[in-house]
């Protein structure tokens, strides 16, 4: 539904909030099937290890006590099958995503890991989720908070679908804050990655969103400020790489 009144932006663009949705569901419609390839191309493989430092921040039970996961904007499933491989019998993943194409190949590689029985993909939004209160006794976010255009309306949902006593915990892109590597990942990002983009995918202006909706994200103490609005408490987090990555923590109490 469209809200005339309220705008929001779509990376450096300002558009009324209640297109940025559909905006956001073009550029993954647009790379789904390449998604996963371009992520190591990007970051150099980097973005294993935010994830799997994730994933061990989470720290999923190994043996068979019941565990279950909720990734939210989980897209093609790495979260989730990283969590499950680190995990006991008792874990089960939910991946939901609002991008039917994402989930599709997530669904692909499900079956071909042997994941299928303990991971499954629901397609809905983030700002508005299906599930039952206090039903999750974990809620991850990887890059996709930020395509969300009504952050606090999921930060909300979040806290509402957690069981109390268990773990929010979102990775995003942040500000890079070592003097020398700001200049150099700007470079990259604006010279970089939009051609490199056009070369896999055969779109240069969905990466170039992707690049400029990152500088648009709060800095990581005003996102903290939103995640404590929502409810949650103890809430920190820790900067990788230099900034170019953090990973935000909240508990339900
Ligand atoms: C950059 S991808 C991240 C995928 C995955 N978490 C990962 O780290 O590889 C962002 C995902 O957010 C999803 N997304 C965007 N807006 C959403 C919303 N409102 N609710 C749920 N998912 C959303 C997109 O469809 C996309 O799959």
């Amino acid at each position: 539904m469209s809200e005339p009144d309220q705008t929001t932006n779509f990376g450096f663009r300002d558009v009324p909030l209640g297109d940025k949705q559909h905006l956001v569901n073009s550029v993954f419609h647009s790379v789904a099937s390449r998604y996963d390839l371009m992520n190591d191309l990007m970051s150099g493989g980097l973005h294993r290890v935010w994830k799997n430092i994730m994933v061990n921040t989470l720290d999923p039970p190994r043996g068979e006590r019941p565990f279950a996961l909720l990734d939210v904007a989980g897209g093609t499933g790495d979260i989730a099958f990283r969590a499950a491989k680190a995990s006991g019998s008792g874990f089960r993943a939910t991946v939901c995503d609002i991008n039917a194409d994402m989930l599709r190949v997530g669904q692909e590689r499900a079956v071909k890991q042997h994941l299928d029985d303990r991971v499954s993909f629901v397609e809905g939004n983030a700002e508005q989720l299906s599930f039952p209160d206090r039903a999750f006794d974990g809620y991850t976010i990887a890059f996709g908070i930020r395509n969300v255009p009504r952050i606090d309306h999921a930060l909300s949902e979040a806290w509402r679908v957690l069981k109390p006593g268990s773990r929010f915990l979102c990775l995003e892109f942040s500000t890079v804050d070592m003097p020398g590597l700001d200049r150099l990942y700007d470079l990259f990002s604006f010279n970089v990655i939009p051609p490199l983009g056009r070369a896999i995918t055969g779109d240069a202006e969905s990466y170039r969103y992707l690049v400029e909706s990152i500088r648009k994200f709060p800095k990581p103490a005003a996102f903290a400020e939103m995640i404590r609005a929502a409810g949650f408490a103890r809430v920190n987090w820790q900067s990788l790489s230099g900034g170019i990555v953090a990973l935000h923590s909240g508990w339900r109490l």
